[in-house]
């Protein structure tokens, strides 16, 4: 009998698949029986082990996803989710995983743009950070040491229950995880007087690829620079940071300004870019552009300044009045109050008990988010045509949010931790677009409508690199390889883009902390030498 060549190599393709898939399934079983004997041998219980057969796995998996987009689309789901009480379930999970070849994903708030802690394309499990949540705050030295698993949220609570005039700087949303969110950067409504969240991390406890837990001193001043700003997941798991907290004044200010075309906010934009960045450090004037239907029935654009001054209402007025006239700002727009009601505020859960920062249920969406820097305004004629695009049919949740830099920032150098975007930044352009459940079959109409936008908006941002903020993480601006080793060519299209020359000193730290590549996502540092 003959046998051709195409029906042999199809044969032999056949049994490779199937051999891979029977190791594959193999290594899994494997890897389960060895979590369970290492959690044995340190005491721990099984019952933070979820497999698919358990009943909690689904609204484990789900409870922390704010993006439903990534989920959606094509990625596999963990074979198993561990949620550790105690650092040494995180040693074997490690100890485990290389043992099997079982790709590590870890979570803390769930809140990654592209979903990268928690899908992958490969076979995984999660270390879901949860139950590493304490925190502890000490108002003699203005520190505290929070879990990686605890939400911005319990951080500004925890600090308020301790004290008035003590606070932190980090970001707006109060479901996002520390975890993540810190070892991005972490920008909020004070940062042009107080810098990033990253700025102000002074020590940290993290499990490297060999599971052995360091603090500052033992992992050296080269790995600490790393972490702060340099991304998750490519250099350990951080299980704690000890950060400085501010100290701010009693009463704080707050206003949420807005107007339309017909109230000349295209005028008033145009003023905002001129203003922000250099205005008083305390006052943060942060900017919200929409498409709405006006009473008319007609699509406009709405701009809300919404807006933190570190100060009483009477110290504000006469700031807004000499240097940005044109918004119109009056003594009734504003409303005085302690920092903590004030994250409250910008959470968007205004009046509500402080009790809404505790709050951990999710609500959940489809979106997809992108970044730039601007270093050049806008001109008129420019804003007008994104105005366009925002009135585009089909797009009624979209948003361009404006963040000014400028204050403490530009004195901060570039080099002083991985997060670069400092001097010269006049604002960061946050672009997002949304869509239902009902509408999800459509959300490539979004996806291109977003990716048009901001090719539209190359002429207008910063250039070589065209810098992205890494914490909102978009696998558009460019990905590693899924499998195999990570190419430093391929990796550097997006590297330097979110860390500009930083890129290359994360990687001479990846190279020497972890050259197996142990830690690795689609976006992680390669660990390539480059001397
Ligand atoms: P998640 O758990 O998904 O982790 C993100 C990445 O970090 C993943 O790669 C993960 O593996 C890794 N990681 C997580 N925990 C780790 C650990 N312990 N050790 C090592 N690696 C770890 N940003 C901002 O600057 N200002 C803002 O105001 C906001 N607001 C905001 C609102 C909303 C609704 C969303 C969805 C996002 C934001 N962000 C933001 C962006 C946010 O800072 C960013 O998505 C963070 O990475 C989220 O951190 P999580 O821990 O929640 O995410």
């Amino acid at each position: 009998m003959q046998i051709s060549g195409s029906f042999l190599t199809f044969s032999l393709f056949l049994a490779f698949i199937l051999i891979s898939r029977a190791s594959s399934a193999h290594n899994k079983n494997d890897f389960l029986e060895c979590l369970n004997l290492q959690f044995q041998k340190s005491n721990s219980e099984s019952d933070s082990i979820y497999t698919p057969q358990n009943a909690s796995y689904s609204s484990v998996l789900q409870s922390t996803i704010r993006n439903l987009r990534p989920a959606s689309n094509s990625g596999q789901r963990p074979f198993v989710i561990i949620t550790p009480e105690h650092e040494s379930q995180i040693q074997a999970a490690i100890y485990c995983s290389k043992k099997y070849g079982i790709q590590l994903k870890v979570r803390s708030g769930g809140h990654d743009y592209e979903g990268l802690s928690y899908i992958s394309q490969t076979p995984f499990f999660i270390v879901d950070m949860r139950n590493l949540r304490s925190i502890s705050i000490d108002t003699e030295k203005n520190t505290a040491w929070v879990q990686t698993g605890a939400t911005l949220g319990e951080l500004y609570y925890t600090i308020a229950e301790k004290s008035k005039t003590l606070a932190f700087t980090a970001g707006v949303c109060p479901t996002v995880g520390v975890g993540g969110h810190f070892s991005g950067g972490g920008y909020g409504m004070m940062s042009r007087k107080h810098g990033i969240a990253a700025d102000h991390i002074i020590d940290a406890k993290l499990i490297d690829a060999n599971g052995q837990i360091h603090d500052r001193e033992s992992m050296g001043e080269d790995l600490f620079w790393a972490i702060r700003g340099g991304g998750g997941t490519s250099f350990g798991i951080v299980l704690s940071f000890k950060v400085k907290l501010i100290v701010i004044p009693e009463t704080v200010t707050v206003f949420n300004v807005t107007r339309t075309l017909d109230q000349n906010a295209t005028q008033i934009v145009h003023r905002w870019q001129y203003v922000a960045h250099k205005i008083d450090e305390n006052l943060l004037l942060r900017l919200f552009l929409r498409s709405i239907n006006s009473s008319n029935g007609k699509r406009t654009i709405r701009a809300s300044f919404t807006s933190l001054y570190l100060g009483p209402v009477d110290d504000l007025l006469p700031i807004m009045q000499e240097k940005f006239p044109e918004l119109g700002l009056v003594k009734e727009d504003c409303t005085e109050m302690p920092w903590i009601e004030s994250t409250v505020f910008f959470a968007g859960f205004r009046g509500q008990s402080l009790d809404v920062l505790l709050n951990r249920t999710q609500v959940f969406v489809y979106f997809k988010g992108k970044s730039d820097y601007v270093k050049q305004p806008i001109p008129e004629y420019g804003l007008k045509s994104i105005w366009k695009f925002l009135n585009e049919d089909d797009v009624y949740r979209a948003e361009l949010q404006f963040s000014p830099y400028g204050g403490i920032i530009d004195d901060i150098p570039e080099s002083e931790i991985p997060f670069p975007h400092r001097s010269g930044n006049i604002f960061m352009i946050h672009y997002i677009v949304g869509w239902s459940e009902e509408e999800n079959a459509y959300s490539q109409r979004h996806i291109n409508w977003i990716r048009r936008l901001y090719s539209f908006m190359a002429r207008y941002v910063s250039k070589s690199p065209r810098e992205a903020y890494f914490n909102y993480r978009d696998l558009d601006i460019g990905m590693n390889k899924i499998e195999g080793n990570t190419s430093y060519k391929q990796a550097s299209v997006w590297g330097f883009k979110y860390f500009n020359n930083n890129f290359r000193r994360l990687v001479h730290i990846k190279n020497k902390v972890d050259p197996t590549n142990f830690f690795r996502n689609e976006q992680s540092i390669p660990p390539v030498s480059l001397w």
